[in-house]
């Protein structure tokens, strides 16, 4: 049977770290607080001259590297990101350049902290109809420069940062067993970042007013995605004919620990099988499951055979979630 599978993992984080207690100096805000309520001690920062398919492309080298392969093999390169180097350009067609993938078709997807799963879903249509054979998918944010850094509210959740993997035809039991996405525009208003697009074009104005930065009702946006999450993960398994003592390790998007706890919970999972680095890397929306994935996979977490479950929430609103034999 033919399945879309995994075959390289790899991320890239910038190397400037930001603390909780530096943050205490920016904001009227305390590690304490930001560690009870969200999970998360520190995240990385992007260089001034560092764009998402900058850290996109150093994932993408080293997930090449371990894979043996040649960018030349790749037929297509997609980047999940909200944080792109440019309206146009794509940030996939930039990495395609960089990384010399001349027989790539390329193209970026935003579905903000679900869009690596929107992006898998792709890779996994395009593979299961035999159009493409191997993809490049990247999860890359650089949310730093769309953060109000006078805002407490949002400015202690953001990191930088980048996942890559690459997919392949395959036949066997290994790769994704299923995958699926959700959208409730309704809801588009909790999660925004309004400005620069052809709502609000670039103005001294829209400048003056915030709109260039992201902004979320996230009180709100807390409740919505633990009730979803939970009945996602739920649905997810049964519809695998699984329980959740099959599932490895649960990798979920890396918002707030106490949505993570909270999933876990409602599939019975102690913690010590679910997938946490948000403490190390804060929220990197799109990027966050590629690299916490990639931790799974180097820190030997996850071995062939077993199965993990992904899971995702974010601005759209968006949902989704993936299960893969590895
Ligand atoms: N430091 C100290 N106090 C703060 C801070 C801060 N950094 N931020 C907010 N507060 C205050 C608030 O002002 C409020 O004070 P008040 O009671 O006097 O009004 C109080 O703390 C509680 O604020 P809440 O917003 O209710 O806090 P909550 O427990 O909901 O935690 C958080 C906030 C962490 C943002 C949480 O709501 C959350 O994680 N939301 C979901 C995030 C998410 O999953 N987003 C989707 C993915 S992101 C993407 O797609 C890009």
């Amino acid at each position: 049977m033919l399945r879309a599978k995994i075959v390289s993992t790899a991320s890239y984080l910038p190397e400037k770290i930001l603390t909780n207690h530096e943050l205490e100096k920016m904001v009227e805000t305390s590690d304490d607080w930001i560690t009870e309520r969200t999970g998360i001690k520190e995240r990385r920062i992007a260089k001034e001259d560092q764009a998402v398919s900058d850290l996109a492309l150093a994932a993408s080298q080293i997930a090449l590297d371990r894979a043996g392969l040649d960018a030349k093999s790749l037929d297509l390169i997609i980047i999940a990101t909200i944080t792109g180097d440019m309206p146009v350009p794509s940030s996939a067609c930039i990495l395609q350049d960089k990384l010399g993938a001349v027989n790539a078709a390329a193209f970026d997807i935003n579905a903000a902290c679900s869009g690596f799963i929107y992006g898998l879903s792709i890779a996994n249509a395009y593979i299961l109809s035999g159009m493409y054979k191997r993809i490049l998918l990247v999860g890359a944010e650089v949310l730093s420069k769309f953060t109000n850094w006078t805002d407490r509210n949002t400015c202690v959740l953001f990191g930088d940062g980048a996942g890559a993997v690459i997919l392949e035809a395959a036949t066997g039991q290994q790769g994704i067993y299923s995958v699926d996405i959700y959208s409730d525009g309704t809801m588009a208003g909790l999660l925004n970042l309004p400005g620069g697009g052809s709502q609000n074009p670039p103005s001294h104005k829209s400048i003056d007013n915030n709109l260039h930065f992201l902004q979320m009702k996230g009180n709100e946006t807390f409740k919505v995605a633990v009730k979803t999450l939970e009945s996602l993960v739920v649905d997810t398994l049964k519809k695998n004919n699984l329980n959740a003592e099959d599932i490895k390790l649960l990798i979920p998007h890396q918002a707030n620990l106490r949505i993570i706890s909270a999933t876990a919970s409602r599939l019975g999972l102690d913690m010590n099988r679910v997938m946490v680095n948000l403490n190390k890397c804060g929220n990197t929306s799109a990027a966050s499951i590629p690299i916490a994935l990639d931790e799974a996979v180097t820190s030997g977490r996850i071995e062939k055979g077993d199965y993990i479950l992904l899971e995702a929430f974010g601005g759209g609103l968006t949902w989704a979630s993936a299960l893969i034999k590895w």
